[in-house]
Parts: C-alpha cells; sequence; structure tokens
C-alpha cells in the first residue's frame, strides 16, 4: 500500500494538501543571525504531484512566518498566506495557473525569515550561555513546530531528503552528515565572519527530524562512529559520561534489529533549557545536560534515542495519533538494549518504572480520557497537548505482550522485517496489525494465538492495559523499603544511610516513584526524616532530587516550595518543569506564578507555553 494516497489524509495535524502533492527533497538555505535572533534565507522545496492535473493549488503549513516572497519553477507565483487557525498556523497557498501530470514534480522556492513568536527556537545570548562568551540557538520540531521554521507539509506521513546549508558565525550541527564548511565572509568590525557550513540527509525524514543548533561547540569521540558535541567547559564530563556505552548500545541496538543505516551517532548536549531528555534528530540526537549526572545512570535516554534511528527516524508514525508505533517501539527496542548489555532483569525494572510513569499518566487524566487510548482521536488538537507516557508505556506493554504471546524466538525474527517492510515510510496502526498477521500467516500455531488478540481494545479502550508479570528482582529492594515507610506509623523503624547508599540512582527513582502512587502519603515527618537520612535532595541526579521534592510537595512539606522553586530555574526539561509546578501551585500559588514569572524567559518557547496552561488556564494572553 502506498504510505500516501490521493484520498483524504489520514494526519489531522497538518493543513497542508499533503494528498495531492508530495515533498520529496528539502534544500535549506538559511542564515543564523544571532543580532536578530532571526533565521534568514530561502527554502526551495521539490514537489511531486500525486494526481493527474486535478490540483492547481499548494498548500503549505507555516506558523509564524514572515513570507517575503515565492517562484514556482523560477517564475513569480501566486501566493496568499491565510489566516491563522489555532493550533495549526497560518497555511501558504500557491495558486498553479494549470495542474501537474501525475508524478511530474514543481519547485517551490521560498524567501522568508522566522519572527520572534517562533515556536521551534530558542536563542541565548552570551550572557545566558554556561561560559557567557558567545550567543547559541538550536531548534525543537516535534511534533507540529517545523512549521514555524519553514513552510512545509509538517506531517509525519511525508518524508524528503535534505540538503542544509546553513551560514553561521559558530559552529553548526545538523541532522544532516557533514559535507563540509565554506565561503568565508568577514564580519563587520569587531565582528567574526561567517561560513557557510553544509550537510546532507540522504535517507527521507520527515519534517519534525530537520533540526540545527549552532554556538561555542567543541567535540570529542565517544567510540569508533560517535562524537559529543557541547561546550567547551562541559565537554570532558560529556565525554565521561558517555563514552563506556555508546558502541555497546550501537552494537546490541544492531543485534535486535539490523545495521545502522546512518553512518554516524552523535550527540549534541544542549543547555539546561533543553524541554525534553533527549530528541531523537537524526546524525544528532539533542540531548539535556541533566543526563550527565557524572553516574552514567541516565544514558538509558541515549539507548532511547539511539533505537529511534530504527523505529520513528527510519520506520514513522503517519501520524500523531499513531505516535506509540514511535516511542512504544523504541521503549521496547530501549529495555531490550538494557536487557543485552547489562542482564535480563534490567529490561524487567525498566519496564515496572514504566507501569508507575503510564500510573502517573492515567491518574493525571482519568481513566475514561481520550489521551489514555494508544490511538486517541486528535482532530482540532496540538499533539503536544496529548503528549504523556502513555502512548510510550501503553504502547510497550503492547508490543511486550505481542513478544510474549508468540514466542520471544519468533518475536526476534518478526523484529527485523517489520523495520524492512517499513523502511523509509510511514504507517498507521492498522498497517501495523496487517503487518503482523500477514508474517505470521505461514505459522498456524502463532496464528492462532494471535487470532485471539483485542485490536480494537489495545489501540481504542481508555484507560489500562492488563498489567504483564514482570520480574522484580531489581525492584523488590525498592517496593520493600517503600512498604516499610508506609508502615512506619504501626510498625516502626529507623532509617540508616546503608538503606539505599548501595542502590543505583534508579532504584532510588522506583522507590520514590512507589511512594508517589501509594493513595496514602507519608505524614510530612516522615518525608523530612527520609531526606535527612537519605540525602535524596543533595546529589547531581536531577531525576532523583525532582522526585524527592514531588513526595515532599504532595504532602505538603513545606521545607520543600524554596528549594523546588530554586530547581525550577536550573532545569527546563518538561518531565521535570511541568510536574513540579503543578504540585507546587497547589501548594502555595503565589509562590509557583512568582517563579514561573521569574524563569518565563529561561524556559524553551514550548514549555512556556505549555507550563503557562497548566497555571493559567488556556486563555491567558
Ligand atoms: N521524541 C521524543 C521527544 C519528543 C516527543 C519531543 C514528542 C517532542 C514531542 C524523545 O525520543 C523522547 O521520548 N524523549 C524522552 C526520553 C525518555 C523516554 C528516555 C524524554 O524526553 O524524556
Ligand atoms: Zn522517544
Amino acid at each position: 500500500m502506498a504510505h500516501v494516497t490521493a484520498s483524504t489524509p489520514r494526519d489531522p495535524n497538518t493543513l497542508s494538501n499533503y494528498n495531492k502533492w508530495r515533498t520529496s527533497h528539502v534544500t535549506a538555505n538559511l542564515e543564523i543571525d544571532f543580532a536578530t535572533q532571526w533565521l534568514k534565507g530561502n527554502v526551495v522545496l521539490r514537489l511531486k504531484s500525486l494526481t493527474d492535473s486535478e490540483s492547481k493549488e499548494i498548500r503549505l503549513d507555516t506558523s509564524y512566518l514572515d513570507i517575503k516572497d515565492v517562484k514556482l519553477n523560477g517564475a513569480a507565483a501566486k501566493w496568499a498566506l491565510e489566516p491563522r487557525s489555532e493550533p495549526y498556523g497560518s497555511p501558504l497557498s500557491i495558486i498553479l495557473d494549470k495542474g501537474v501530470a501525475k508524478d511530474k514534480e514543481v519547485e517551490l522556492d521560498i524567501s522568508l525569515r522566522t519572527t520572534d513568536s517562533c515556536t521551534a527556537l530558542q536563542w541565548f545570548s552570551p550572557a545566558q550561555t554556561s561560559n557567557k562568551k558567545h550567543p547559541y540557538m538550536f531548534s525543537q520540531c516535534q511534533a507540529i513546530h517545523a512549521r514555524s521554521v519553514f513552510p512545509c507539509q509538517d506531517t509525519p506521513d511525508v518524508k524528503a531528503t535534505v540538503d542544509f546549508n546553513i551560514r553561521s558565525r559558530l559552529p553548526v550541527v545538523a541532522s544532516g552528515l557533514p559535507t563540509g564548511t565554506k565561503d568565508f565572509r568577514p564580519g563587520k568590525p569587531g565582528e567574526s565572519g561567517t561560513l557557510l557550513y553544509t550537510f546532507r540527509q540522504g535517507i527521507p525524514i520527515p519534517s519534525y527530524l530537520f533540526a540545527i543548533a549552532s554556538g561555542d561547540l567543541a567535540s570529542a569521540s565517544v567510540g569508533p562512529r560517535s562524537t559529543v558535541v557541547t561546550g567547551p567547559e562541559e565537554l570532558t564530563d560529556c565525554k565521561w559520561e558517555l563514552e563506556h556505552d555508546m558502541e555497546r548500545f550501537l552494537e546490541a541496538a544492531e543485534k535486535i534489529v539490523f545495521p545502522y543505516a546512518w553512518t554516524t551517532y552523535n550527540v549534541l548536549v544542549l543547555p539546561s533549557s533543553f524541554p525534553y531528555g533527549g530528541m531523537e534528530n537524526p546524525i544528532f540526537t539533542f540531548a539535556t545536560p541533566t543526563i550527565i549526572s557524572k553516574d552514567r545512570e541516565n544514558i538509558d535516554v541515549i539507548a532511547h534515542e539511539l533505537a529511534h534511528s530504527w523505529s520513528g527516524n527510519l520506520v514513522s508514525n503517519a501520524s500523531w495519533e499513531h505516535f506509540w508505533l514511535n516511542e512504544g517501539w523504541t521503549t521496547y527496542i530501549e529495555r531490550r538494549i538494557q536487557g543485552a548489555v547489562h542482564s535480563e532483569p534490567h529490561f524487567h525494572f525498566s519496564a515496572l518504572i514504566g507501569w508507575r510513569a503510564l500510573e502517573g499518566s492515567v491518574e493525571m487524566y482519568g481513566k475514561d480520557h481520550e489521551f489514555t487510548k494508544l490511538v486517541p482521536d486528535l482532530k482540532g488538537k496540538d499533539p503536544d497537548d496529548a503528549f504523556s507516557s502513555i502512548p510510550y508505556e501503553k504502547g510497550f506493554v503492547f508490543l511486550y505482550y505481542l513478544d510474549t504471546l508468540v514466542g520471544r524466538e519468533k518475536w526476534d525474527k518478526y523484529i527485523p522485517h517489520y523495520f524492512k517492510t517499513w523502511q523509509q515510510k510511514s504507517l498507521d496502526s492498522f498497517e501495523f496489525k496487517k503487518t503482523l498477521l500477514d508474517f505470521f500467516a505461514s505459522d498456524a500455531e502463532a496464528s492462532e494465538k494471535l487470532a485471539g488478540v483485542d485490536w480494537d481494545t489495545w489501540f481504542f479502550a481508555p484507560g489500562y492495559p492488563p498489567k504483564p508479570a514482570f520480574d522484580d528482582t531489581l525492584a523488590k529492594p525498592c517496593t520493600d523499603l517503600a512498604s516499610k515507610w508506609q508502615h512506619r506509623q504501626t510498625t516502626p523503624f529507623t532509617p540508616k544511610p546503608e538503606d539505599v547508599s548501595r542502590w543505583t540512582a534508579n532504584q532510588a527513582v522506583l522507590f520514590l516513584e512507589t511512594l508517589l502512587g501509594s493513595l496514602s502519603p507519608l505524614s510530612t515527618n516522615d518525608i523530612a526524616d527520609m531526606g535527612a537520612v537519605y540525602a535524596f535532595d543533595k546529589g547531581e541526579n536531577v531525576e532523583v532530587v525532582a522526585r524527592y521534592f514531588q513526595v515532599g510537595l504532595k504532602a505538603r512539606l513545606e521545607s520543600v516550595y524554596v528549594p523546588t522553586a530554586e530547581l525550577l530555574g536550573k532545569v527546563g526539561r518538561m518531565k521535570f518543569v511541568r510536574p513540579l509546578f503543578r504540585e507546587l501551585n497547589r501548594c502555595d500559588r503565589g509562590l509557583a506564578v512568582k517563579t514561573f514569572e521569574k524563569y518565563a524567559g529561561f524556559y524553551h518557547p514550548i514549555c512556556r507555553g505549555l507550563v503557562e496552561k497548566d497555571l493559567f488556564g488556556e486563555g491567558r494572553e
């Protein structure tokens, strides 16, 4: 089945008419102008006609872009920017004099600049960077922010090859392979000149994987095909954190799926306002500096982003309604990597932490909520609003269920088949189902088992899936200690640092998560005692510190309010920022609002927008 057909578009979150035209190549000629904090230049799109001369209009997504001019096949084009419709932006409509025969291509050359309202880019003045010497900028396009950088068919159902020609006065990384730096142009007196940094992405990618960053960047090798890039002062810590596992992860993943397709796998460690743990931009994963915790305990994030090199980047969800195909598969492969690199119990331990995250999300939304479905209805919705652990963990549980249902040996043969079948394409949940059933059609035993799968319930029922039986070897000490604390009122015990001193940070995470998930919160005295003895708030690992504050806030332990506000000024990763703000808001609204206003300029525009909605509702100007 063709992945894009001339029928109705299956992605409800784009205003483009990608059912009539399909982008095959993008050339982005953009200058990074740190003085104005805009990208300026032109973008050339090659678009193929999908119908026989039927469509005389090309509609592209844009959001807060300043469009200067549009040329069609080298000549002036008739174009208009239509009124904005939230949350999708203003479609750019280009009217053709006559239709174009099926499979013939046209070339659009669009001159533009970004604006101050751009939601995809974060800009830093030198004073806002760690060494305060140079400005910095980075992009974050997933889910629907690429349209805020250049006009495009902003849907994961369309994939194109990309040429990046990026001019900057500072080093640039992009989601393509570097093809050189050239064309030095001197700057004004007292200013450095600029260089043209060029990259090519020869594997077709969806718009959301378009990525660039530029700043005072240094690099170090962390494996035979891997480099870490970050600020010069941060480089040695980043190298130490990553070099031990990088190649092991790659080799483990290649054994599970098939050889890595993108040539090199590198990591850019960003400033602390980066709104995610990691973003799987091809060639260069973008990562939060909170993974550099000096204990190599948070590099599961890297195993996760690496896994996207197959699930998401080679094989993509056709729309954000089928996001579980990206994140569920990636979570599954990430855990298989952990199991292979460490030991089988690590797969299960990570799955148990994941189950807690699923409980947290289902509780937050309520178990009948649309967003608790594996395949939610996102018509008219902003995919950022639907973002939670549900596609990750319900998706993981579904894949693990299928894995145990057909048996590991057979399932392991299916994994490469699935990724080969869909590589360089996009698919939805129905195609996932068909591919699986077709593969096992000649295996009577497996087919009989698969005939018992209740697909509709898995895809469309809200709330919890059945909980699989996970091995709890690594988890048991954590849940046992949590239970001691929960019964401390009736069965007193004296906590000692040794209770947790030999634990990994992730065991502390599970311990705290278990307390967070319990219906009867601990007393404030108990939580203060726990903090004093276990020193959870003193470490470098934000996963632990943030969860300890979360436990304290839930019980209204006043001594954690100010430290929480301080942490909110240091990390911009939404996984921590949003729950901490929501809870701080319940404890002390004045402090929450004051803290948000104080740090609003530090947060990435996506994070700022979502926290604003969390604190003030939709309607705030
Ligand atoms: N692709 C996601 C990040 C993302 C999702 C960005 C949706 C924008 C919209 C990335 O792969 C991810 O899942 N990151 C996690 C890492 C974790 C699950 C190990 C994160 O940011 O916490
Ligand atoms: Zn992911």
